[in-house]
């Protein structure tokens, strides 16, 4: 079994396929979880309090790393025998939509930039609230509660230049999400020429609504910070 998903490359696409079906899951649960931070920000931090430094979450945060892991080095090996074996013919690809033929053939180099935007989002939550906990310490860097995560979004967004990488980043991550959504279902044998349409408008409008669901955040805490309790 396991000589499976390393050898064959049925078996990687499998192994893209689980783990791009379980980041998805998260990031439809991660979305909703911040469009609490507009609605009320002091239930944001609950949920925050809860999703701390404690044994579950951390669990869940090892879990979560190891499926980007996999998730990054199966995509870079699966391109590189890709890119092998098509030799002069590697950018031939069997879909005709133009949307869809420059995602697929683009999904390595937009994986790359959605690796960069989350490293840079470690940087800006995630190292100022769970590991600060970890660290045993009762304020970040900014001053701020560990848990306060509505003033850490308050903070970052208030700043320009950080809503606008954002931005491009969620634009990376809907390019990303609408191939592979669709390639998630294609790579367990899901998609005929009946089930084909259906599959690309089911995820154009998960990419979509995961689109939407973050930049309604940034949007928001950056022009109405009223609106998100700042005032
Ligand atoms: C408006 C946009 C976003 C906001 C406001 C936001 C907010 C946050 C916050 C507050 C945390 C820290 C949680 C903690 O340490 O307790 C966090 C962690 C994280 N975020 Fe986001 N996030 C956004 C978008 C995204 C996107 C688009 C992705 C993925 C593509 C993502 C992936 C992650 C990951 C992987 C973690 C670490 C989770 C863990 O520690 O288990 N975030 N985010």
């Amino acid at each position: 079994m396991s000589c499976f998903l390393s050898n064959s490359s049925l078996g990687k696409k499998l192994v893209m396929s689980v783990t791009g079906c379980f980041l998805v899951l998260f990031i439809l649960f991660h979305m909703s979880m911040n469009v609490t931070a507009i609605i009320s920000p002091e239930a944001y931090n609950t949920i925050c309090e809860f999703l701390g430094a404690n044994w579950y979450a951390l669990a869940g945060t090892v879990v979560l790393a190891a499926g980007v892991l996999i998730h990054f080095l199966y995509a870079i090996i699966l391109t590189l025998r890709n890119y092998k074996a098509r030799g002069q013919r590697r950018y031939a690809v069997t879909v005709k939509e133009p949307g869809v033929a420059w995602a697929s053939k683009n999904m390595l180099v937009l994986g790359f930039i959605v690796l960069a935007g989350l490293l840079l989002h470690l940087f800006n939550f995630w190292s100022k609230m769970q590991l600060v906990e970890l660290m045993g310490q009762h304020t970040n860097s900014l001053g701020y509660s560990p848990a306060d995560g509505a003033a850490l979004i308050r903070y970052t967004f208030s700043q320009w230049y950080y809503v606008v990488i954002y931005l491009v980043w969620f634009a990376a991550l809907w390019f990303h999400l609408t191939h592979g959504v669709w390639s998630m279902f294609q790579s367990v044998g899901w998609a005929n020429d009946t089930w084909y349409p259906r599959l690309k408008c089911i995820a154009n409008i998960i990419a979509t609504i995961v689109f939407l669901g973050f930049a309604v955040v940034v949007l928001v805490y950056f022009f109405c910070p009223c609106l998100a309790g700042a005032c």
